[in-house]
């Protein structure tokens, strides 16, 4: 059983958020996956390269997480061999994250003014404009969740969602992804449900080369947005997504 080789673990510091890291990159890239390397720091791709942005990008993400009560780094060791088999990290927002409505979500890995910062910003913008609508109240999410390919379809997904069910279900908390047509079968095995696919814009009058070259290599696929009502339990109360949740009774 998977279960017992592997093992769920609050990620600790900063060096073992680092191990993770070389998880999601290499999970990322196999197979590529354009949303990531729009949103994560791509400076170049030799060797000296990769190690840079991967540092820059621990330090950013660590950093943020360690800044909110409500985000967990979690990750899956395999107790045989002490490796990182997959992590994410889970929103458990115990109050309303959104009290000033959707604001725009800034880039802070590629310098401020450049294109690729603008693409990045919009992109994420985007995509979490419908969380920042529709979820001003209490909720969960999941976020970079991530399996290194030679771990996967061995239930390291299962265990990651199992972990954040674990807590936001006696709270009777709904979760919602931003998800990728990979993320999908999984979700949807723990009650999640698309309400909507989104397509990010990013037309532009008279792109330039960068835009252009921007657009072709980190267009996303569409983003599938899933919901989870509270427990996963999907009743006649439920209604048609989480726009229309206007009375949290329907629990
Ligand atoms: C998506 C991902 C995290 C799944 O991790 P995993 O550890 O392989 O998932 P699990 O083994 O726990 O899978 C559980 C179930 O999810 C479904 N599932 C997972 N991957 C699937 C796939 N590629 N195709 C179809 N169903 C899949 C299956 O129902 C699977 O059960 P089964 O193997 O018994 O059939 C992994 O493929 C990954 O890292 N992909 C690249 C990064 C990415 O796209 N992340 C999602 C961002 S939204």
């Amino acid at each position: 059983m998977a279960d017992s080789q592997f093992e769920v673990k609050v990620i600790p510091t900063k060096e073992e958020y680092a191990r993770l890291v070389e998880v999601l990159w290499a999970a990322n890239f196999n197979p590529y996956n354009p949303i990531f390397t729009a949103v994560h720091p791509i400076s170049g791709h030799t060797p000296e390269d990769r190690a840079r942005d991967k540092a820059l990008d621990t330090e950013v993400r660590w950093n943020a997480s360690q800044k909110s009560p409500f985000s967990h780094l979690i990750y899956v060791i395999d107790k045989a061999t002490g490796e990182v088999a997959g992590g994410c990290e889970w929103f458990i927002f115990r109050e309303n994250p959104f009290p000033n409505g959707p604001q725009p979500i800034k880039c802070t890995w590629y310098p401020e003014g450049t294109e690729r910062a603008e693409y990045a910003e919009r992109m994420l913008s985007q995509a979490f404009f419908p969380r920042q609508c529709w979820f001003q109240r209490p909720h969960a999410g999941v976020n970079a969740m991530g399996v290194h390919p030679n771990y996967r379809r061995r239930g390291v997904g299962r265990l990651l969602m199992e972990w954040g069910h674990e807590r936001i279900d006696p709270l009777g908390y709904e979760s919602f992804i931003e998800g990728s047509p990979i993320g999908r079968w999984l979700y949807e095995e723990y009650g999640y449900r698309r309400v909507m696919g989104l397509h990010i814009d990013f037309d532009e009058p008279n792109p330039s080369d960068e835009w252009s070259r921007l657009v072709h290599e980190c267009k996303p696929p569409g983003i599938l947005l899933l919901w989870r009502p509270p427990r996963g339990e999907w009743t006649e109360k439920v209604p048609p997504g989480p726009w229309a949740v206007t009375d949290l009774t329907f629990k």
